[in-house]
């Protein structure tokens, strides 16, 4: 089972296993219980890969409430939640709720954190949490797949882990983040596209009027060094066709604020 819409690289990878894809929405609030059950009871589904803190491309929570229903589900169904947490420390107001992971008892959540958003693309570092029959699983297929994640990178970033220059790094990183976010909306704020204001994350999940061909809109944009996530390629059914994911973790804010105006005006014009 995959959220829908989720992170595209997921369905890609797990497409590439071979996977039989169920999608089950998430909104706002969450996610339809009822829904995840009648899935679960009809397609006996061995995992579920979510997002639950600050989902990308969405931004959205999964409240705790429904985190403990979810871990009794998967247990009732014996089904694995692979809860997928890179964004849980790029909050912007009040920490989010707990982790799946933390209600876990029974041992049916792979817990996995990448470090990736806290310092660059591309650092590979992540930690994961899970009972020691699923592990010994886990560390032969990522020693088949990789040969191991390089011990210098490790050593490096395990140093500055345990710093506390890394806490001050991350408050910074909760600033900064939000005033991107704001410039974004601000500039945003002119248009009648649609988004829900995220509390945390990199990402604005925003719904343009459905007249805008995206695609189009995309190519036009790349000629402009303007780039942004199609909300299809996000979707295992491919829908989502007037959505995109806007990032506003990279640029710096005056690029950005030039940024969305230009994209604004294009996305008026083609
Ligand atoms: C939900 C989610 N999981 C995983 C990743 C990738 O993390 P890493 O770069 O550590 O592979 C991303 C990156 O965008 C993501 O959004």
């Amino acid at each position: 089972m995959l959220e829908r819409p989720t992170y595209s690289t997921a369905i890609d990878i797990f497409r590439r296993q071979g996977a039989v894809i169920v999608p089950v929405e998430i909104h706002p609030y969450g996610y339809d219980l009822d829904q995840v059950e009648k899935l679960m009871q009809a397609y006996k589904p061995r995992l579920f890969y979510l997002n639950p803190t600050f989902q990308s491309p969405t931004g959205y929570i999964v409240p705790a409430e429904q985190r403990i229903s979810l871990v009794e589900l998967a247990e009732r169904y014996q089904c694995l939640l692979l809860e997928d947490d890179p964004y849980r420390d790029i909050y912007f107001g009040e920490e989010p709720p707990r982790s799946l992971f933390a209600y876990d008892t029974a041992g049916w959540v792979i817990y996995l954190r990448s470090f990736t958003k806290y310092i660059a693309p591309g650092l590979g570092i992540a930690i994961v949490a899970c009972r020691p029959s699923i592990m010994n699983y886990l560390i032969k297929a990522k020693l088949l797949s990789d040969s191991g994640t390089p011990l210098v990178n490790q050593k490096i970033f395990l140093h500055y882990f345990f710093n506390e220059r890394l806490q001050q790094h991350m408050e910074k990183l909760r600033i900064a983040l939000a005033v991107r976010k704001d410039i974004v909306e601000q500039e945003l704020s002119a248009t009648d596209w649609q988004w829900n204001s995220p509390a945390g994350g990199f990402n604005l999940w925003v719904k343009l009027p459905e007249t805008v061909e995206i695609e189009r809109l995309l190519s036009t944009c790349i000629k402009q060094s303007i780039t942004f996530v199609p909300g299809a390629i996000c979707d295992p059914l491919k829908e989502y066709k007037s959505w995109i994911r806007l990032s506003y973790s990279y640029l710096n804010e005056q690029l950005l604020r030039d940024g969305i105006k230009r994209l604004v005006e294009l996305a008026d014009s083609v």
